[in-house]
């Protein structure tokens, strides 16, 4: 048994488990994370080694207090400050210049580092005990899809970290938006938890289509990823006869209209509100995904607020199947 409720004593008991560089799951606003001190390089390899995840991939540093993002980072832009000041403890990832002590494991040999402070009170006091910035992809093997409860955490890595610390299901439900900030550009990366138009509001424009030549560096570029292990594909892009004979399960916004009844029926908010959508979106498709089913239809929704970051998803999980 790895589960443990995080009580005061337990997350006392698993920062010291990070100062010794071992692993430690724990819940975010967002998506539950693999932690480990991220100033530790070996400690960061076992992330990697449980994930299964390609050592190309960066890893975003979770701090406890605003003031600690200048140990890890140079803030060259002061739309930095205006970001942290209004959008932190929060679901926003700044990719900034890194400092000296950052290993490069890490930032996967970038000179940028990805830095967080998450909204929730687990994450915040594991992280002030462990005395370090506390690295953390989300809790999933890599390309699966993200845990947003302790369960879906123990389902896919149980058997590889010793501490699991249970906080309840995952107020945001999707990963942080994720911004690069350059000494003049804001550059979005990964649409996530923070709605765009809530981020142009404080500090204007935001470069949303920007191609990278290379590598991307950010897998919220990979064209797949976030996949469920079962076929997933839009409604509007399957022939219904694609679905005859086959057990079929679907993902709606707001309820199922058409005449058709299916074998599994999900709903992400009654109400059509994008905000509980998002919250639910990943233990829908975790739920789905264990029903004993041949395929998983969604529905598609309108691509504003988080309905962006939702429709990024399923994009990309569909695409593992196109
Ligand atoms: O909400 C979240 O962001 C969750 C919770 C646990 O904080 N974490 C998360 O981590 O989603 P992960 O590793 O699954 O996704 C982080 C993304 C990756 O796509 C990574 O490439 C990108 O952040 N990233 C991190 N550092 C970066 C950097 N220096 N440059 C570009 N992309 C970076
Ligand atoms: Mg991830």
């Amino acid at each position: 048994m790895n589960l443990f409720k995080a009580t005061n004593e337990n997350i006392i008991t698993a920062s010291e488990a990070i100062k010794s560089g071992e692993l430690v799951a724990f819940p975010t606003e967002t998506v539950y994370g693999l932690g480990a001190d991220g100033l530790n390089p070996i400690a960061v390899a076992k992330i990697f080694e449980a994930k299964n995840r390609p050592s190309f991939n960066p890893l975003i540093l979770h701090i406890a207090d605003k003031s600690d993002v200048e140990k890890i980072a140079k803030i060259e832009n002061p739309k930095v400050v205006k970001l942290i000041e209004k959008f932190w403890p929060g679901p926003l990832t700044l990719v900034l210049p890194k400092t000296e002590i950052v290993p490069t494991i890490v930032t996967a040999g970038n000179d940028t580092v990805g830095i967080r402070m998450p909204d929730h009170p687990v994450a915040l006091e594991l992280i002030k005990n462990s005395q370090t910035p506390i690295a953390a992809p989300s809790a999933n093997t890599f390309g699966q899809l993200s845990p947003t409860t302790a369960l879906h955490v123990k389902k896919q890595l149980g058997d590889k970290v010793n501490t699991i610390l249970d906080g309840g299901k995952c107020a945001v439900g999707v990963e942080s938006t994720i911004l690069q900030v350059t000494k003049d550009e804001i550059i979005l990366l990964r649409p996530g938890g923070l709605a765009l138009e809530d981020i142009e509001a404080v500090v204007g424009k935001v470069i949303t289509d920007r191609k990278f030549d290379h590598m991307p560096i950010s897998p919220g570029q990979l064209p797949f990823h976030y996949a469920t292990t079962l076929p997933l594909h839009f409604m509007n892009e399957v022939s219904i006869n694609g679905a005859t004979g086959k057990r079929v399960g679907v993902l709606f916004l707001k309820e199922n209209k058409s005449d058709t009844k299916f074998d599994v029926e999900k709903i992400l908010s009654p109400s059509g509100n994008l905000i509980e959508a998002a919250a639910n979106l990943f233990s829908h498709l975790h739920e789905l995904e264990s029903a004993d089913l041949d395929l998983i239809l969604v529905e598609p929704i309108e691509e504003t607020g988080l309905g962006k970051a939702i429709m990024d998803r399923l994009r990309k999980a569909s695409n593992k199947y196109a």
